[in-house]
Order: C-alpha cells, then sequence, then structure tokens
C-alpha cells in the first residue's frame, strides 16, 4: 500500500517548508545548547559533530526517496529536494564551524589538513560536489539542462559514499550507531544496481493484474 497524501498545491507547498522549518531546528537547538553553556566541555566539537551527522541523516533521508516509493511504502517525492538541500545545509554549516571555530579561517592550515587528513580530503570532495547540485535544484535548471541534470544529480551517489567513509574515518571506534549510518549508506546504493529488476518485476505484476481485471 503507497502511502501518498494527496494535497491541495497550499498544502503541499505548506509542508514543504514545514519540512525545511523542522529540518533546521536541530542546528538551531545545539547552537541554543551551546550559547548557553550546555554542550559539555568542548562545546565547538560537539556543534560540529551534530551538524555533521545532521547532514549525513539528511544525505540518507534524499537517498531513501526512491525506493520507498518503489516499494510502494511513501511517496516523498514533493519532499526530495527540500531533504537534499537541508543535507547540503548542514554539511555547509559543519564545514564553517570547522573553518571559523576550529581552524580560526586560516586557510593555509585548512588546505594543509584538506591535503594531509584523507578524512577531510574525503568531507571535502563531499562538500565541493554537493554546491553543483544545491545550484542547480531549483526549476529553471532542471529545464535548463533536461537529462543532463538527472546525470549531474547522480553524483549524489558518490556524495554519499564519500560521506560515509568520511564519517567512518574521523571517529575513532565504530559504534553500533556509525555501523546502522554506514549500512543504511550501502543499502541505499545496492538499491540502485537491483532497481532495474525490481521495476521490470514491479511492470509485470501490474500487466499480469490488467490481464485478470480485463478477463
Ligand atoms: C558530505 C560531506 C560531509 C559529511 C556528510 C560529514 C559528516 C560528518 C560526520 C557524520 C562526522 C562525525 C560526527 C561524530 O563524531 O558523530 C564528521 C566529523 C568531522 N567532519 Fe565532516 N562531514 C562532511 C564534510 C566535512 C568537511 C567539508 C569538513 C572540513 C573540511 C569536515 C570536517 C570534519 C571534522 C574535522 C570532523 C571531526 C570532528 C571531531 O570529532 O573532531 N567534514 N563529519
Amino acid at each position: 500500500m503507497l502511502l501518498d497524501l494527496k494535497l491541495s498545491p497550499r498544502a503541499q507547498s505548506a509542508s514543504i517548508w514545514a519540512l525545511y522549518a523542522l529540518g533546521l531546528v536541530p542546528a538551531v537547538w545545539t547552537f541554543y545548547l551551546g550559547a548557553t553553556n550546555q554542550l559539555g566541555a568542548d562545546p565547538v566539537k560537539i556543534f560540529e559533530r551534530s551538524l555533521g551527522l545532521w547532514g549525513l541523516r539528511f544525505l540518507i533521508l534524499t537517498l531513501a526517496v526512491t525506493p520507498l516509493r518503489d516499494l510502494e511504502i511513501f511517496n516523498g517525492l514533493r519532499f526530495r529536494r527540500a531533504l537534499g538541500l537541508l543535507a547540503f545545509y548542514y554539511v555547509a554549516l559543519h564545514f564553517t564551524v570547522y573553518a571559523v571555530l576550529d581552524q580560526a579561517l586560516n586557510l593555509n592550515a585548512i588546505i594543509a589538513d584538506v591535503i594531509k587528513r584523507p578524512f577531510i580530503t574525503f568531507g571535502m570532495a563531499g562538500l565541493l560536489l554537493l554546491i553543483p547540485l544545491a545550484v542547480t535544484s531549483n526549476n529553471a535548471s532542471i529545464r535548463r539542462l533536461g537529462s543532463g541534470w538527472t546525470t549531474l544529480h547522480q553524483l549524489i551517489y558518490l556524495i554519499a559514499t564519500l560521506g560515509a567513509l568520511h564519517y567512518s574515518m574521523a571517529v575513532k571506534v565504530l559504534t553500533a550507531e556509525q555501523y546502522l549510518y554506514i549500512w543504511l549508506v550501502v543499502v541505499l546504493l545496492a538499491y540502485r544496481i537491483v532497481r532495474p529488476k525490481v521495476m521490470q518485476a514491479k511492470k509485470a505484476r501490474r500487466k499480469a493484474a490488467s490481464h485478470v481485471s480485463s478477463r
């Protein structure tokens, strides 16, 4: 059974704005906790990590939209752009905290870090690749780029891989939580490989059902 909320155009746009507002709550809340001394001994680190983790969570949610729709669980297509943009906003904020509060905007130190530490290299590559996707996420770019838009936005698979690698290398010991996020990324990427078969089976099932009902 596909859960597909049938909303009026106005309610649809309100639900998307609500998602943006809700999606930014963790950033505002963690910032508030930091500003009021409630983030423990190293508030900058906790804030930086929280933003990175939300970036990864929104990347995972963006990747989950297609399989959830294909498998007739939930049609969240109208939310996909907002989820992708929220992932970008969080990763950009994560980088901003790193550059401003961790590295005191010392460009040489940032470049040296990107070169020397592979996990930073992967994270930086993920952020840089997210930029063209965020810039072309509007309707005008979809129309202008045609089929090139879909090809360009397939970069999300590479970005998720880089994000998961960055995450697994950023932490010293992998806990159940880290395994869960990495496993989710692997499953969602692996789904893209089997997707043509899933869609073929779905088409065949539909054809068989329409055959039976037309008898
Ligand atoms: C797709 C892009 C990115 C994603 C999804 C991402 C996500 C994450 C996550 C989930 C963590 C670990 C949080 C935890 O310990 O629970 C992390 C850590 C970290 N990230 Fe990123 N990140 C990205 C890009 C970047 C970039 C561009 C930089 C800076 C150039 C960066 C710098 C860091 C640093 C320094 C840490 C370690 C913080 C610490 O524990 O000391 N990340 N990131």
